[in-house]
């Protein structure tokens, strides 16, 4: 949110509040004009954050880092000092609040003296509670700042084991050498890794110092990286972005070249993989993103993968992706999660929802632009399949929580105190993408919509938006489509999309992937059926067929659910392509359908996926399943809970608690 600078007036008395900023690289680029008037823009209130946005603007923020890797068991720490540069926005700012968690343990704060000034006192800093999730930090100024005012605060400050910190012991890391730390900022969790307006309203530049122990390499969300001596390791971002999008990785990580603006990062025992895995292909989605969308301006495009335990299948943070190993397929058919992180490089990081309540502009808009770029590079027929299958989580998830929750709307209602990771769903991602896919409709041609997302990307990049701004946009951008009334043809009014829960009012057409889905529809009948026609069964032959039909496939067995008994074990034994799959996709929907139809022989196939990684994604439906199921799957669900909790992330392990009845007071 940025508000126009104040005209300098010269002839202040030297003030810390009102020095110029010490002179830092990070020039930050204007926006073309605001999206809307300051006064309004200040209007949109976050209730996920404690922080006096309002009446602040954080124009940059410096990190300078110390890692120190704790012993055994103990976690590691973070040691340091946040810079935060502000300017204050209005007369009547009140005490300075920063989002901050309590296992952050602020040291010292103070402002910068500006040059040739003694040193200032240290300022007296509060922590109060605020919600579940996180604290307020109240810094008081010594005297009340002035509209336009300039202050440095530095907040020296020690971070621990808080929920964006993750400290992981050699074990879990691929190498099981050296331990690991990273951090996971989305969607509240980067209060716990240093003190900030902690909310994706606010975007600034940021640039970062990092000391590792010898032997280690840091990384950083950053448009420049450079290793100092002293095992010192230099950042900045020059775009401004949300808290969300800071991110760091520490750990014994290498990198080869995959592509002319594209590394991958990984341990050195998975960079060969990943090098083959992915050399060659992140440029043309790329390409095909800045050709659909516009310039790709973050520079580099690098990869990190992660340590098995990584909570999601990617996460998009600029400049370098996080993601998850299991995308190390070896057969480079899971690329579908780059090129949704390479969207959100357009939709997310560049156009940002303002507040947590409107997180389908970021993943909706991303669902329809990964599809886009599917479609140029794989075609219309994969990418529908491709789809199918979201539209299948869609129904599994409406279905197992009733259409009408409140959750299924577009636009959530976050209430104080609720934690915004805990009404994440699949409802964003394609119910999202069915509203945007419904505006493409409205307006009837392909390259035509094409063109309204790039101004769309035009107009509000750097800034963080509502569904208001986004559709305000569309209907003035086709006027005509205004006038005909699109925003309220009964049934469908964009009102209902974005405040009414419940299955999609409009669906894309995906008959395009017919030709792909019909084999696996037919066989998936087969299987289903009471007598087995094994002639028609072995007459199909799924050899040359692609994972996501395979995963189809799977999908609509999984569907009809519990099969007439023994069809299973002979399903399991004629594809061992499927029962032994070491593609993550194929490996969580075979472990459904084993639970589904409590096929106790091959438990141990959930068993070793759990152990394997931790994918949330992964990990909550078969917990889910497993508790939903016999007394023998619920042991299963304990035994693997108690050997695998140390190593999942934090909210995993207590959304898991809550699914096994064994949550205490704080999940
Ligand atoms: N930004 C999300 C991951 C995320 C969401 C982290 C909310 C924390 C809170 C990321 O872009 C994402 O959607 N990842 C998906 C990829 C999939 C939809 C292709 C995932 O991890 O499964
Ligand atoms: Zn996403």
């Amino acid at each position: 949110m940025d508000i126009p600078d104040p005209p300098f007036t010269p002839g202040h008395p030297p003030d810390p509040f009102s020095r110029p900023f010490p002179s830092h690289p990070a020039p930050r680029p204007a926006p073309s004009r605001p999206s809307r008037p300051a006064a309004a823009m200040a209007a949109v209130r976050d209730a996920a954050s404690a922080g006096s946005a309002g009446s602040w603007s954080l124009q940059h923020l410096h990190l300078s880092l110390r890692v120190a890797f704790g012993g055994a068991a103990a976690a590691g720490r973070l040691r340091g000092t946040a810079r935060l540069e502000l300017r204050c926005a209005r007369d009547d700012a009140g005490p300075l609040v920063l989002d901050a968690h309590p296992s952050l343990a602020v040291r010292r704060a103070g402002l910068l003296p500006g040059p040739g000034h003694p040193p200032e006192p240290p300022l007296t800093v509060e922590s109060r509670p605020f919600a579940s999730y996180g604290s307020a930090l109240v810094v008081h100024l010594p005297r009340p700042p002035r509209a336009g005012q300039r202050i440095s605060l530095e907040i020296d400050y020690e971070a621990g084991e808080g929920p964006g910190v993750c400290w992981l012991a050699p074990e879990q890391t691929a190498g099981k050498q050296k331990p690991y730390m990273y951090t996971q900022g989305q969607a509240v969790l980067n209060r716990s890794f240093f003190p900030c307006f902690d909310t994706p309203s606010v975007k600034c530049t940021y640039s970062a110092t990092v000391q590792v122990p010898e032997g280690f390499t840091a990384v950083m969300s950053a448009t420049k990286w450079e290793k100092q001596k002293d095992n010192t390791f230099i950042f900045e971002m020059s775009q401004p972005i949300p808290s969300y999008l800071i991110a760091l990785a520490v750990g014994d990580i290498v990198s080869a070249d995959i592509g002319p603006r594209s590394r991958v990062w990984a341990e050195p025992c998975l960079i060969e993989a990943a090098k083959k895995e992915y050399d060659g292909v992140i440029e043309e989605f790329l390409a095909v993103g800045e050709k659909l969308f516009g310039p790709y301006v973050w520079g580099r495009y690098d990869i990190l993968f992660m340590p098995p335990s990584f909570p999601f299948g990617g996460m998009e943070n600029p400049c370098l992706t996080f993601l998850t190993p299991c995308l190390l397929a070896g057969d480079r058919s899971l690329a579908d999660v780059i090129i949704h992180e390479i969207s959100h490089s357009w939709f997310g990081n560049l156009v940002t929802n303002a507040t947590w309540g409107e997180f389908w502009l970021n993943e909706g808009f991303t669902m329809y632009a990964q599809r886009r770029i599917s479609t140029q590079v794989y075609g219309s027929a994969y990418t529908c399949l491709e789809a199918a299958t979201g539209r299948a989580l869609l129904r599994q998830h409406m279905d197992s929580t009733g259409e009408d929750h409140p959750l299924n709307k577009l636009r959530v209602a976050i209430e104080p105190g609720v934690n915004p990771d805990d009404t994440y769903n699949e409802t964003p991602y394609e119910k999202g993408y069915c509203f945007v896919s419904y505006l493409a409709h409205l307006v009837g041609d392909q390259s035509k919509f094409d063109a309204f997302l790039q101004a769309y990307v035009n107009r509000f990049k750097f800034q963080s938006i509502t569904a208001d701004d986004t559709l305000g946009f569309f209907l003035e951008y086709f006027p005509e489509l205004k006038e005909r009334g699109v925003d309220s043809i009964p049934g469908l009014e964009f009102d209902r999309w974005l405040n009414t829960p419940g299955w999609p009012p409009f669906l894309p057409d995906l008959s395009p992937g017919e030709q792909l889905m019909k084999p696996a529809d037919e066989l998936a009948e087969l299987w289903a059926a009471e007598g087995l026609d094994m002639e028609a069964i072995e007459a199909v032959d799924v050899t040359g067929w692609r994972t996501y039909q395979l995963v189809y496939f799977l999908d609509q067995i999984l569907q009809k659910s519990p099969l007439p008994g023994g069809n299973v074990e002979r399903l399991s034994k004629m594809y061992p392509k499927i029962s032994k799959a070491q593609n993550a996709e194929l490996r969580l929907r075979w472990c459904q359908i084993i639970l589904k139809n409590n096929l106790e022989a091959e438990y141990s196939k959930v068993k070793d996926f759990l152990h394997s990684q931790g994918k949330q994604k992964y990990t909550l439906p078969l917990y889910r399943a497993m508790w939903a199921g016999p007394e023998p799957a619920r042991a299963l669900a304990m035994e693997t809970f108690s050997a695998t909790a140390p190593q999942l992330h934090v909210n995993v392990q207590n959304y898991v608690k809550q699914i096994l009845g064994l949550a205490g007071a704080e999940a």
